[in-house]
């Protein structure tokens, strides 16, 4: 049957859709017990994932071969490819040959192939032993439009274990997205074992009760909460994240959203403002006036932190997050006056930038590079450092135009905390509404910026918070289906907004959501919340009309 709608490959439901497919031809190629795998040198993480992942679903042995046999998975670099992209040809009577720029397209390309053997390729066993495991004839040309395609995860105000971490690198790659932005501290948890300061996971790891839905809730749970990530943990997750050709960035929130912290080493805080030894975990939600103390001591702790994250995260970029920091207790603090005095700055926002400038210069110091919220830009930002753009666009555009990299994560379009549909039957239902629509229809590259500056645009994230979501089952619920939406808009080439087919992305997703069924992912179904999906009687918004934040 002809491929008559808008996007290359419609008719298999591929997401994120490739740049072009020729096909699919009538003739199926197979693949079964006698399909022997080819990897050639720069191959063998997809090799090693396909004989998982097809081995598992399909009962495929794959055992080596030689690469010019027919019946065979070729797996092969062409550097005259894109380093990410991939050339995917299925031949019938002669088997599969996957093409990439570099190791990570050929992986890239492992997931179209996956895709292409339908919902049964995301099982765990076989449902038919002996059934034909087989995709029609047609080759596929693809690269990604953006580099950064992203997903920030939040275990710090509700803690995912370690196996959950390995789950969500699992859908990440099946979408084609390669970064993890884990944030890891923040005022209601610390994550991170950091050998040096045990207290940093003894006592700020764990919080007595949590705040249920917005802040304004008058409801609690009354469990202790927490959790962290052991040093073997993080390097665990990380390589099997490199394995998938994801790269995880860490995110070490300072000077604000750092409660948890000071919870634990009562002298990291403004301790001439209060008495910081009563300060214990946060137990609620918002903007936390208890923030790090701008002293030598803090600075040297928190290199001390930092060069144990170093040491367990490989990626060029850190995040030191930089966003959300009230000045109070600065401007009440003589140790602080003291200091904006000494370094004759010109205010509260300058001491920010000093923070923030110091860790920018270690980072360099030591080959990587800093990445903070947008707020790192109000005082200046040194140069090298790059922006994650949150509050809408504006600071990407700024930070664009004065040279620095940029990636895109408006609240206003990305928060995927951010209920998705204006009906209350949403669970604890906190921010804008966002449907997968709009997702669909967000676009990174703001049409202020040329083309120069629109380079800087390193790519896109969606960012996961989770105030609101305290188990998996809510974390899918608020992160699928819009994460395909996503996936698709950081990885094709897609029309403006407006001229984007989203019919057509419904028709694919209808496959898709076989396969989210087969992966057990908890999405929201398009008709509304399953009855078990449903939060009744948690506040989300206090106010229709009041500020989105929680
Ligand atoms: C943020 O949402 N405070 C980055």
């Amino acid at each position: 049957m002809p491929d008559t709608d808008t996007h290359p490959g419609a008719g298999a439901g591929l997401i994120p859709a490739p740049l072009s497919v020729d096909g699919p031809h009538r003739c199926a190629v197979r693949l079964g017990n006698g399909t022997a795998l080819a990897a050639a040198p720069g191959t063998e993480d997809t090799a090693h994932w396909l004989r998982a992942t097809l081995g598992a679903a399909f009962g495929l042995p794959l055992p080596p071969g030689p690469a010019d046999a027919t019946d065979t998975l070729v797996l092969a670099l062409d550097p005259a490819l894109p380093p990410e992209g991939y050339r995917l040809e299925a031949v019938s009577r002669w088997g599969v040959r996957l093409t990439g720029g570099g190791p990570a397209g050929v992986f890239w390309g492992a997931q179209t192939l996956r895709q292409l053997l339908g919902p049964y390729a995301f099982r765990r066993a076989p449902l038919a032993p002996g059934s034909p495991v087989a995709l029609p004839a047609q080759t596929i040309e693809d690269a990604p439009r953006f580099a950064w395609r992203g997903m920030l995860l939040d275990v710090a105000r509700h803690f995912l274990p370690k196996d959950g971490v390995l789950r969500c690198l699992d859908l990440l790659a099946a979408h084609k997205l390669n970064v993890l932005h884990l944030h890891l501290t923040d005022d209601q948890g610390w994550r991170v074992e950091i050998r040096r300061y045990p207290e940093l996971t003894r006592t700020g790891a764990w919080r007595a009760r949590t705040k249920i839905g917005h802040r304004a809730s008058p409801l609690w749970d009354e469990r202790p909460h927490g959790g962290y990530y052991t040093q073997d943990d993080l390097r665990e997750i990380v390589a099997y994240a490199a394995r998938r050709h994801i790269t995880v960035v860490p995110e070490i929130d300072l000077p604000g959203h750092s409660q948890a912290a000071i919870a634990a080493y009562p002298e990291l805080g403004n301790t001439d403002v209060l008495d910081t030894t009563s300060l214990q975990v946060w137990d609620t939600w918002g903007v936390n006036p208890n923030v790090l103390a701008p002293t030598d001591n803090t600075l040297r702790f928190y290199e001390h932190v930092l060069e144990e994250v170093l040491d367990l995260f490989p990626s060029p970029f850190v995040h030191i997050g930089g966003d959300e920091c009230p000045k109070d207790q600065w401007r009440a603090s003589a140790t602080a006056q003291a200091r904006i005095a000494e370094l004759s700055l010109a205010g509260e926002d300058e001491l920010q930038s000093w923070f923030i400038r110091h860790f920018d210069r270690w980072l360099s110091d030591r080959g990587r590079r800093l990445i903070g919220w947008d707020e790192i830009l109000e005082g200046g930002l040194a140069e090298g450092a790059a922006v994650s753009s949150w509050r809408g666009y504006a600071g990407g555009i700024a930070a664009a135009k004065s040279g620095h990299d940029v990636v895109m994560c408006p609240e206003q379009q990305v928060y995927l905390d951010h209920r998705q549909d204006p009906s209350p039957d949403e669970p604890v239902p906190i921010g804008f509404v966002r449907t997968l629509e709009d997702v669909y229809r967000f676009e990174p590259v703001p049409p202020e910026l040329t083309a120069e500056q629109a380079a800087h645009v390193l790519g896109t994230q969606a960012n996961a918070w989770t105030e609101v979501m305290d188990t998996q089952a809510r974390l899918d619920y608020q992160v699928f289906p819009r994460l395909a939406a996503f996936a698709e808009v950081a990885w094709s080439r897609l029309p403006a907004p407006a001229d984007r087919d989203y019919q057509d992305f419904t028709r694919r997703m209808a496959v898709h959501y076989a396969r989210l069924d087969a992966l057990g992912v908890d999405y929201r179904p398009p008709g509304g919340p399953r009855p078990w999906q449903k939060r009744p009687g948690v506040l989300g918004r206090p106010i229709d009309g009041a500020p989105p934040n929680v």
